[in-house]
């Protein structure tokens, strides 16, 4: 069994202080293995945002393993977006584009989506695929498999499409022709799970997709800062959605996912839903 907590989309320059120390504070109560960072942790890319980006990182006592969004490419800086998109990230947050981290029963892996040729949107290369092909393919099938990303693979559920990580359902069937269990991405500043099935995809492996919320900046969209702890317990999991009430995380809802006629479920009744306890500050028309 081990814990991973999954944070995302920070977005130092329009983070909130007193919310980044309360999750300071529960991943300490939390006491995680790894905690995934599936990327925005700037919010335009400047020097100022990936020191205080890398300061919040320095304070959390457990392993990380991060990922790279769109907003970690400088957006007006035009020179610097395509000659160096990612310097300042590598520079201040790590120069390693393809992390990786096992422990146990667990390998965690992560891919880099964020590119310099669009505003928001995101890619994964053929390359990469292959590359993600090799590194699944080669860990045990006893081993639970994760992907980390920031771009989104799958839209919420009952939602209009968003755009989704170009070449992402290739990626899917490849990692998931490789026994992958899990992907983590966040992008969309909206939480939820659902197993890849129900996307109807030529994709025959089950996967679950939990997508993280804000945690710290005041980019909402109709939810308030949220973040994801994952138990994880071969063959299951449990996935606890915690939210900031105003003046710590606590648990917003819950849900125990269990591999079931393949596909992955989640048993019972899910917790309570999302309460937005914290007015959303800005426009929900906001990007990610
Ligand atoms: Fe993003
Ligand atoms: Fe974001």
């Amino acid at each position: 069994m081990r814990i991973v907590a999954h944070i995302s989309d920070l977005h130092f320059g329009r983070d909130e202080p007193a919310v980044a120390e309360a999750l300071l504070r529960d991943l300490r109560d939390v006491g995680p293995a790894l905690v995934a960072v599936s990327g925005d942790l700037t919010q335009r890319a400047r020097t100022g945002q990936f020191r205080a980006a890398r300061e919040f990182l320095d304070r959390i006592p457990f392993p990380q393993l991060v990922v790279p969004g769109n907003h970690d490419i400088p957006l007006y800086d035009v020179i610097r977006r395509f000659m160096s998109p990612l310097g300042r990230y590598r520079r201040h947050i790590t120069p390693d584009l393809q992390p990786a981290w096992r422990d146990g029963g667990i390998a965690v892996v992560g891919v880099n989506t964020a590119r310099s040729a669009t505003w928001k949107n995101g890619r994964i290369s053929v390359e990469q695929i292959e590359h993600l092909r090799g590194v699944f393919c080669g860990i045990p099938d006893d081993i639970f498999k994760v992907l980390v990303a920031h771009h989104p693979f799958v839209p919420p559920p009952g939602q209009p499409s968003p755009p989704l990580v170009g070449r992402g359902f290739r990626a899917l069937r490849a990692i998931g022709e490789c026994g992958a269990d899990l992907v983590l991405a966040g992008h969309l500043h909206v939480g939820f799970a659902v197993d890849v099935s129900a996307q109807k995809l030529p994709i025959s492996s089950a996967m679950l997709i939990v997508q993280a919320g804000t945690a710290i900046s005041n980019r909402h969209r109709n939810e308030p800062n949220t973040y994801n702890v994952l138990t994880i317990d071969p063959p299951g999991l449990t996935l606890e959605v915690r939210a900031f009430d105003g003046q710590r995380f606590e648990r917003s809802k819950s849900g125990v996912y269990e591999r079931r006629e393949g596909e992955w479920r989640v048993l019972g009744a899910p917790g309570p839903e999302l309460r937005p306890s914290v007015r959303p500050a800005v426009s929900p028309r906001v990007a990610s």
